[in-house]
């Protein structure tokens, strides 16, 4: 069975304060059955892991660096997400494949180095509108899945999140059919490349304007193992439905 994890991405959103969430995520769900991860802006990561502490809550970074260290500014090594306290790394978000170009390669480049300090990564894709009107979609999917993963991941490294772009902070999602159309398609493709022993225990996230009220259904889509939640993430009061309908999938 796939591990069931409910993500939260807080993309550049929360100061300190807002860590109280995580109190009350913990409060609310004291022994889930799923796993909880709340990625927070990277400034965050050490409090909200220091918060996270001794909770079922784990606490992941939203990117980082390829490269091990060095002459990078502004940047984020790996290591220092790890340092900070972060077990999970979201990478190729199509947030950072836009507004900071990131391809495919870079995407793979960052999760191995990511991988060898031991986080777990969280790889995006996803295709654009006008690719889906266009009859690209799956194209887009195993193109994304054949650059961004790296030949020697396993289940417990690594999780993929289908995330269409337009569907991402819009309200608009895939009908039901189109999320399990992808979602069984991902598990082919990777089932092709990795065998069925790891392609089958990978967790499938979907993201993309999840909501207390259309989790559930969400959740009872075959090859859905959870979600990539953005918006519905930052209020403890959000999340915690998306959290229980996880569990009750
Ligand atoms: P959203 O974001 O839930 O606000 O649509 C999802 C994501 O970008 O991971």
């Amino acid at each position: 069975m796939q591990q069931k994890l409910a993500a939260g991405n807080w993309k550049m959103n929360g100061l300190s304060a807002d860590l109280e969430q995580l109190t009350l995520l913990t409060k609310a769900h004291p022994s889930p059955q799923c796993d909880i991860l709340i990625c927070p802006p990277a400034p965050l990561l050490h409090r909200a892991a220091k918060a996270a502490k001794g909770s079922l809550i784990a606490i992941g970074a939203q990117d980082c660096h390829a490269n091990e260290s060095g002459a990078h500014t502004g940047d984020t090594s790996a290591a220092m997400l790890v340092d900070a306290g972060a077990s999970h790394v979201i990478l190729g978000h199509s947030e950072r494949r836009q507004d900071h170009g990131e391809t495919d390669p870079v995407v793979r480049a960052k999760s191995e180095i990511a991988r060898s300090v031991g986080l777990v990564t969280i790889i995006c894709v996803g295709e654009t509108l006008t690719q889906r009107e266009s009859g690209q979609t799956l194209d887009v999917i195993s193109q994304q899945l054949a650059g961004s993963l790296s030949d020697d991941i396993s289940a417990q490294n690594t999780i993929i999140a289908y995330e269409p772009v337009w569907a991402i902070g819009t309200g608009k999602i895939p009908t039901l059919d189109q999320i399990g159309e992808v979602h069984a398609h991902m598990r082919e493709v990777l089932i092709t490349r990795f065998g069925h022993e790891i392609a089958e225990m990978l967790t499938l996230l979907y993201g993309g304007s999840v909501k207390p009220d259309n989790a559930a259904n969400i959740f009872a889509v075959a090859h859905v193992d959870g979600a990539l939640v953005g918006g519905a993430s930052l209020k403890a009061q959000d999340f915690s439905p998306i959290i229980a309908a996880l569990d009750a999938s």
